[in-house]
């Protein structure tokens, strides 16, 4: 198998300054640069709507052989500068240099603790990798993202342990041109704590917010529900 040469992370989160996205992505270079790969970075809001930025990105994707996308997921799905990166690569496939020889991974993180709900995003994923062309390497799942709240995981320490542990299980494998080991899959998708805690922890979060704002009676309140006031049940 070939060695990895050079590696582009392209972030798909929205969020500035930080993301869990990044997070994620910014630990995998430091491995894959540990692995003796080249590796940069390029945030997709900064790049996929100018002409000019997109041209800039062209060269980044051009160089290298392996394109890591790690994003959120929204409603379930893609976000819409991921869904327009993608459009934009299979608009533009002619001008990608050895587009049949580049290696794609994606890493999806979601709100929601179970890593389960990426299996939407990540299948789009791999639908995109076939139709581009792109070698499939196996993507990344994350349950539960915001516990990372893009903090570098190395600050995280022992709650992190599957998730670095997957990501330097996948840097290993992909730098010596090998796919994601099923290893690395699974750990990633393990949960940060039990549902029950993240639910609780959640709840009782979300009625501190409310008292912050002095709504804490109003938690029901259904100001666009369509239901005629005479037939509403009482609450
Ligand atoms: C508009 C929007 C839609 C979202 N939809 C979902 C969803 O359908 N399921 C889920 O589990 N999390 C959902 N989330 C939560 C994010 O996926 C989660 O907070 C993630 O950790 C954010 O990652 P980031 O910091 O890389 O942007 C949504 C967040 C936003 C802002």
């Amino acid at each position: 198998m070939p060695k990895l040469k050079q590696t582009l992370i392209l972030v798909g989160s929205a969020k500035h300054p930080k993301s869990t996205s990044e997070s994620l992505g910014n630990y995998l270079q430091k491995r894959l640069e540990t692995q003796g790969v080249e590796t940069y970075k390029l945030k997709l809001y900064q790049h996929v709507f100018q002409p000019s930025a997109r041209e800039k990105m062209l060269e980044f994707m051009n160089d290298s052989d392996l394109w890591v996308l790690t994003f959120p997921l929204y409603i379930d799905s893609t976000p819409y500068i991921v869904v327009k990166w993608m459009e934009w690569v299979m608009e533009n496939k002619q001008r990608i240099e050895n587009l049949t020889e580049k290696k794609f991974l994606p890493i999806v993180n979601c709100g929601f603790p179970e890593a389960k709900h990426n299996e939407v995003a990540i299948s789009i994923c791999e639908e995109f990798a076939k139709e581009a062309g792109l070698e499939w390497l196996g993507g990344l799942s994350l349950g539960g993202g915001e516990s990372i709240h893009g903090e570098p995981l190395d600050s995280k320490v022992g709650m992190v342990r599957h998730v670095t542990t997957a990501l330097d299980l996948t840097a290993e494998a992909v730098a010596d041109g090998l796919v994601v080991p099923d290893q690395a899959i699974t750990l990633m998708a393990k949960s940060f704590i039990p549902k029950w805690v993240y639910t609780l922890v959640g709840e009782v979060g979300w009625r501190y917010r409310a008292k912050q704002n002095g709504m804490q009676n109003n938690l029901k309140d259904r100001p666009y529900d369509p239901t005629p006031e005479h037939k509403k049940k009482p609450r």
